[in-house]
């Protein structure tokens, strides 16, 4: 019998954490055939080759290289790639992880070609349609025929679109089933990063910041920064510095924040399970956060993870200054009085059920 071709597509660095599970198990069966897509949406080295080599993950079979540039053109570029790609390689199905551009893309031009599609990641929704990622979400769920979801809410929301039950498969988050996977490594690499950034362990905090509503005008990142500045003369505060981020950042004043290079997978995850708290507007480090119990201070004003802020560690701050120091001086403190429980099927057997709820749907 010919194998199944499964391609599994990829472009942004939270996609590769959240398909490297998948990859491995998928990979083990003889009757599916099994290939990495990369698009290329992300292609600095910091922001893709070295999750490929910090996850052992082999070489994409296919590279597009599709790049930057506003959303219609980077989501069309993609588009035409894969669809040159697809008249010479038909997959029977396609894997698309999490909501970025290239997600959507790939299941845009699967679905016109009657390939069928996974959403790895289904069902969020933070109900703000202003977010690029919100309208990814959406759409790719719509045009997707298997639903794979990390947490109770997702199925929820797929439910109220009207999907079907039967589509809808809860087996919790791939990304943190790698997360678990490094956490031994990324202890370890402690000792290193403490040395190099003069740090101890719970005597600093981490910063991220990228959305495009926090860091595409200046005046909000000015405002954003302004408020977490003071902090950073009494206490020292990480911040590796997203592509986007960097654009409008060098022309406002950090003060003491240290600012450093985005960072390769494991060394940041392992200064987010050191860290005092974090703070970010990230949707997996949210997640991530969650499942290491250090404390996140998310700056956002929604979150499509809302099972990280019921059960988790995560405190949906929004970006007011005002809220922002207070929340901080109680991080600094000791005193944000956290519920801390891991979210169901977050373990290290969620590709387990992934396949054998893909097996099954077959
Ligand atoms: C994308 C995702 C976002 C995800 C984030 C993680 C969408 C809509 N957004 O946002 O959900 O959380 O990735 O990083 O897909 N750039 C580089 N080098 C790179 C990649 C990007 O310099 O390797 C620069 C480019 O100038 C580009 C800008 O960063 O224009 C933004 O990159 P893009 O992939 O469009 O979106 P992100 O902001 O990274």
């Amino acid at each position: 019998m010919k194998p199944i071709r499964i391609f599994l597509i990829a472009g942004a660095r939270p996609n590769f954490m959240k398909l490297k599970p998948v990859y491995e198990k998928l990979s083990e069966q003889d009757r599916f055939d099994v290939k990495i897509i990369h698009t290329g949406q992300h292609y600095d080295y910091n922001m893709s080759r070295a999750f490929f080599e910090d996850l052992n993950m082999p070489e994409p079979h296919f590279y597009l290289g599709a790049g930057s540039g506003t959303h219609a053109r980077q989501t069309a570029r993609i588009m035409t790639l894969l669809d040159e790609l697809f008249d010479s390689e038909m997959p029977d199905w396609i894997f698309v992880f999490g909501d970025v551009n290239s997600t959507i893309a790939a299941a845009l031009t699967a679905v016109k070609r009657g390939i069928k599609i996974a959403h790895v990641e289904s069902g969020l929704r933070s109900f703000d349609m202003s977010m690029p990622e919100e309208i990814n979400r959406i759409l790719t769920d719509r045009i997707s025929h298997l639903h794979f979801v990390t947490e109770p809410s997702a199925i929820d929301n797929l439910l109220r679109e009207g999907h079907s039950p039967d589509s809808i498969k809860w087996v919790g988050n791939t990304m943190i089933e790698t997360l678990i996977s490094v956490i031994p490594i990324a202890r370890r690499r402690f000792e290193d990063l403490s040395r190099k950034f003069e740090i101890k362990e719970k005597g600093y905090a981490l910063l991220t910041l990228h959305r495009p509503s926090n860091v595409d005008s200046r005046e909000k990142l000015e405002q954003i920064i302004g408020a977490i500045r003071p902090h950073a003369a009494r206490f020292p505060i990480i911040f590796p510095v997203h592509p986007r981020t960097s654009r409008k950042l060098h022309s406002i004043d950090t003060g003491e924040i240290r600012l450093v290079e985005p960072m390769r997978y494991v060394d940041f995850v392992s200064l987010q399970m050191h860290a005092r708290f974090v703070m970010t507007d990230s949707g997996g480090i949210q997640e991530e956060t969650t499942y290491l119990k250090v404390p996140c201070l998310t700056l956002r004003e929604n979150t499509e993870r809302p099972i990280t802020v019921e059960i988790g560690t995560n405190i949906l701050v929004g970006t007011e200054p005002e809220r922002i120091s207070v929340y901080m001086r109680r991080a600094l403190e000791g005193k944000l009085n956290l519920r801390a429980r891991t979210p169901r099927f977050w373990d290290e057997k969620v590709s387990d059920r992934i396949i054998s709820n893909f097996i099954e749907a077959l």
